[in-house]
């Protein structure tokens, strides 16, 4: 395996096959965790692993240099699957002091007990020379929490850019060109959308700020190193972090006996007399994490379930609870659904629609247990409204 980025820079981190859940997102292909080791006169180890991988870090890593000669382990981001081992490589590398900004340092603290720890805490901005490699440290808050940081080595245009441009891809390919570059980019994209998605504006803010820098590589703290084509993802996070829109209308379901089912099959077969892409969803088939995947690039969400003890089936509720954390922007949509007593799922698809601010493209389509001619007509030319919205991306 090809752990080598350049002349001064090799992969120290941990990959892992197993992993199959990060808070509600399915990890179908593993993930890695990624931390590099900066050899100039000084060595610099950027981020760490989950706890449990430390100890595969530090062989790593004492592979390439004696532990008490790293200097400085730089702390990019808090989150414990990058801070999760620091308590351990801080114990394993006597000698290291622990770069960190301001909001970072507090969050340690609480993490850990950092009592015996050194820390430099570094201003936006700020430069640490290591000898013949300078680190360059950029605040990204939000990107993906308020402490969130990026790190720049300067002599080799490397930025390593923490969870951001990430993708959850175990591989033994470390570099984009080495794996399919249409997984990497699609496991970006899932990656974006079921973490980074509510931070559009932060992530703009990230770019304008990190864009102007040469960018010989990119090396996030998940997934492949961007050195291939770091225009294309640089150019896929100008389109994600404004969630824009494609021609495609998802159609996400669920169903009790059918009627609702039936409903979404019509409103499909709407949409698909027009030229645009259509994903009809059976939210009992499908994970959370695609459903989110495709809303972030959708013009129009229909949602759909029939009424459930006075509310919606739960799954759905699962999926569009998990779907409005993220927040996904500028989309179109409507809610239907059958019922029996009281048309109140259809009611609480719609408060669910308006807490995304997804503007409705006609009133709720609902019927009373099964759908008859007239609402399956109602469905269809309600499909072809979703087109028709969708053709003006
Ligand atoms: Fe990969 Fe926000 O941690």
């Amino acid at each position: 395996m090809n752990t080598q980025l350049s002349q001064h820079v090799r992969w120290v981190g941990y990959i892992d096959w197993s992993v199959r859940d990060f808070h509600g997102y399915r990890t179908e292909r593993g993930s890695t965790y990624n931390a590099y080791l900066v050899s100039g006169r000084q060595h610099a180890l950027i981020d760490t692993v989950k706890a449990p991988y430390a100890a595969d870090l530090l062989a790593h890593a004492g592979a390439c240099v004696p532990l008490e000669q790293i200097e400085y382990i730089v702390c990019n981001h808090a989150e414990p699957d990058h801070a999760g081992g620091l308590a351990q490589v801080v114990a394993a590398c006597q000698q290291a002091t622990v770069v960190c900004n301001t909001k970072c340092a507090e969050a340690l603290r609480l993490y850990f007990d950092t009592a015996g720890w050194k820390f430099r805490i570094v201003a936006d901005g700020e430069k640490l020379d290591l000898g013949g490699c300078t680190l360059q440290f950029f605040d990204t808050p939000m990107v993906h929490w308020p402490e969130s940081m990026a790190t720049y080595l300067v002599e080799e245009q490397i930025l390593f850019s923490m969870d951001a441009f990430g993708q959850h891809y175990a591989t033994a390919g470390r570099f984009d060109d080495e794996v399919l570059l249409d997984v990497a980019l699609a496991e970006a994209k899932t990656y974006y959308a079921n973490i980074v998605m509510p931070y559009g504006r932060p992530v703009a803010t990230a770019l304008a700020k990190l864009g102007s820098l040469p960018l010989r590589m990119i090396a996030p703290s998940h997934g492949v190193i961007w050195r291939a084509n770091v225009e294309k993802i640089l150019a896929c996070y100008r389109e994600w972090m404004v969630c824009k829109s494609v021609r495609k209308v998802v159609i996400a379901y669920a169903s009790m006996w059918n009627s609702t089912r039936v409903m979404a099959q019509a409103m499909a077969d709407g949409a698909l007399e027009s030229d645009v892409e259509v994903r009809l969803i059976d939210i009992d088939t499908v994970h959370d994490t695609d459903l989110v995947s495709e809303a972030l690039d959708c013009a129009c969400l229909a949602i759909g379930s029939p009424t459930l003890n006075q509310g919606i089936m739960p799954r759905m509720a699962a999926a569009l609870t998990y779907l409005r954390g993220l927040r996904p922007t500028g989309k179109y949509g409507l809610a239907f659904g059958s019922y029996g007593w009281a048309p109140r799922g259809v009611d609480e698809l719609t408060q669910y629609l308006q807490t995304m601010q997804i503007a409705p493209l006609c009133e709720p389509i609902i019927c009373r247990f099964r759908p008859d001619a007239a609402t399956l007509e109602k469905c269809r030319a309600a499909g072809r409204l979703l087109a028709k919205k969708s053709l003006d991306y």
